[in-house]
């Protein structure tokens, strides 16, 4: 029997990252991308010390009480919503997840989806491949400028910050954005953003982008109050988690015209997608991809397997949520 400590990866990722693992753990790997229910997970963390994540796994009290020999849960992703920290936290268990290496790519995405939404490109695409093309005229697929309009962001964190850089200086729009606490006045400065009342934001935006972490007090940020406040002319782009955003209420402000368009990457209780969403022409719908490059996932990866790691190997892990 091997003195190595036995770690699961729950999910299929990289082999060079599996290899890597397998250097310091017995690995129990997940190589057809199974995706376990709750008592696969259970039985699957038998005698693991760690556990490599992804979203699409439920860290909860439950869990945890069955496995007391857990010592680490190394999230694949910036987003920890899918663990339950302070449950983790009053076992002694780490909790770790991977910021910074995705910022900039998932602030294009954000951007690049909200031009999508903008400019209608997926609709205007559908329609060409449908072969209804047959003239060019003054009103096909009229949409909203970009430039010099007001974006508008709600969570102006890391990758707030990377949108809101991308509007000012790329393509000269106004920013305001609201956020737990203001940014200081050195940040704000060279954006020329603008802090806000979130009455405000919803008022002022031409694009609102929502990137505010998941958590109950974000529950339902956009609803149809909120929605109900923005302009006919405004549109909505959500990269931050489902659950954000009321995708009901959503789908019913998209339908009655009361916003003209959305962007949505994440969704409530995805991969599910509420129907009335899909029903809809003015919506562009991806698959919870705004990190999604090779060299980002492979970052993010690394950084999962670097903390998981260092949290059973004695070292420190890089980058932990509860210290
Ligand atoms: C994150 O990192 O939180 C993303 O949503 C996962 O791709």
């Amino acid at each position: 029997m091997s003195d190595k400590p036995a770690v699961l990866v729950a999910r299929k990722v990289f082999p060079e990252v599996v290899q890597r693992l397998a250097q310091h753990f017995e690995v129990e790997d997940n190589p057809e991308d199974h995706i376990h229910s709750p008592e696969e997970l259970t039985a699957r963390l038998q005698g693991k010390a760690g556990a490599f994540v992804t979203l699409s796994e439920r860290i909860d009290a439950a869990l945890l009480d069955a496995h007391p020999q857990l010592r680490a849960v190394c999230n694949m992703a910036v987003g920890y919503n899918n663990i339950d920290v302070a449950a983790c936290s009053a076992r002694g268990v780490l909790v770790s997840n991977t910021p910074d290496v995705l910022t900039e790519t998932t602030a294009d995405f954000g951007f690049a989806l909200m031009m999508a939404t903008a400019r209608r490109i997926t609709e205007s695409e559908r329609f060409l491949r449908e072969g209804r093309w047959d003239r060019w005229a003054y009103d096909m697929f009229a949409g909203s400028d970009i430039h010099g309009a007001t974006l508008g962001i709600l969570g102006m964190g890391r990758i707030g910050q990377g949108i809101a850089r991308r509007g000012a200086l790329g393509f000269g729009m106004k920013v305001v954005y609201h956020n737990r606490s203001r940014l200081p006045a050195e940040q704000e400065a060279p954006l020329g953003a603008r802090y806000v009342d979130k009455e405000t934001l919803l008022r002022e935006s031409d694009h609102l982008v929502v990137v505010v972490p998941y958590a109950p007090a974000t529950h339902h940020s956009i609803g149809a109050a909120e929605l109900a406040r923005m302009k006919p002319t405004a549109t909505l782009t959500n990269i931050a988690r489902g659950g954000v955003v009321d995708d009901a209420a959503l789908a019913q402000a998209l339908r009655e015209g009361r916003i003209a368009a959305a962007g949505l990457d994440v969704f409530e209780g995805e991969p599910r997608v509420h129907p009335a969403l899909l029903a809809l022409r003015n919506v562009v719908l991806t698959p919870h991809i705004a990190s999604a490059t090779v060299a980002t996932r492979r970052a993010m990866a690394d950084l999962a397997a670097d903390n998981l790691i260092a949290a059973l190997t004695g070292g420190v892990p890089p980058t932990p949520v509860n210290p």
